[in-house]
């Protein structure tokens, strides 16, 4: 696939699959162009299906050729429920028997944030560069914020690092992330939103005026594509 079209809209029960095809074929294209592939996973609920789908139905995805980061995780030991590595782990990492070589975790439990930070950055680094992300999944959240790039942030300003650590007022929590600079440059973004709390989130975000934290990926990105399925669509795409 050459060109990708920038918004796909499916029934909800098509878009694992259908999300899971274009993220297997971005990979194996990657890998025939540089013989790897590196990939930020999104966490949250969204990304589940498609991860399971990924590790069910794509057989030919030679996973030892690809190294797996995440856009953001939550400052949380990895075996905590709340973990975007646990998720990733339970429903594509395992499944797909990805060498643990290749999964490039944030240390979300130190008690040093900045630190964990600084070393995910340099992981990230060790990659060639540019890209140092062939493909980056991202969700969106009903206000409009993706990995951990919330409205009102102090992580939508920071251009001079690739990861930091971020205080979340809305949810009382601390997070980590990687900053617009590594989505900017990726190769590919492709971002999943799925579920009628998004409609809002998503008819703005696809405006060219739009604030929102993913707009700016969405609109100045080289290449992003949105897998939506319809309750998410409604508002961009109305029933015909
Ligand atoms: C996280 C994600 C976050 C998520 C959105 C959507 O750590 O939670 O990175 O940005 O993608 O909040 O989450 P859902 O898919 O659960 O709706």
């Amino acid at each position: 696939m050459s060109s990708r079209p920038e918004r796909i809209v499916v029934e909800a029960q098509e878009l694992p699959h259908t999300a899971a095809a274009w993220i297997a074929n971005a990979i194996l294209q990657a890998i025939q162009e540089t013989g790897r592939c590196s990939i930020a996973l999104s966490g949250g609920k969204s990304p589940q299906p498609i991860h399971a789908e990924l590790a069910a139905a794509f057989p030919a995805i030679p996973w030892d050729k690809v190294e797996v980061f995440f856009g953001d995780e939550r400052a949380v030991p990895p075996d905590d429920p709340q973990s975007n590595y646990r998720m990733a782990r339970e429903t594509l990492l395992a499944p797909a028997r990805v060498p643990d070589a290749n999964v490039f975790r944030w240390r979300a439990e130190s008690p040093d944030l900045d630190a964990a930070a600084r070393e995910y950055e340099a992981a990230l680094c060790a990659r060639p560069f540019p890209p140092r992300l062939d493909l980056a999944l991202l969700g969106l959240g009903p206000d409009g914020h993706t990995a951990s790039l919330f409205p009102g942030t102090a992580a939508l300003a920071i251009e001079d690092r690739l990861a930091v650590p971020v205080d979340v007022p809305a949810l009382a929590a601390r997070r980590l992330t990687l900053t617009y600079p590594v989505f900017m440059e990726a190769r590919e973004v492709f971002f999943l939103v799925t579920g009628r709390d998004k409609r809002a989130a998503l008819a703005d975000v696809v405006r060219p005026g739009s604030t929102l934290p993913a707009a700016r990926i969405v609109h100045r990105t080289r290449s992003a594509c949105i897998f939506c399925d319809r309750d998410a669509a409604q508002d961009i795409y109305p029933p015909a």
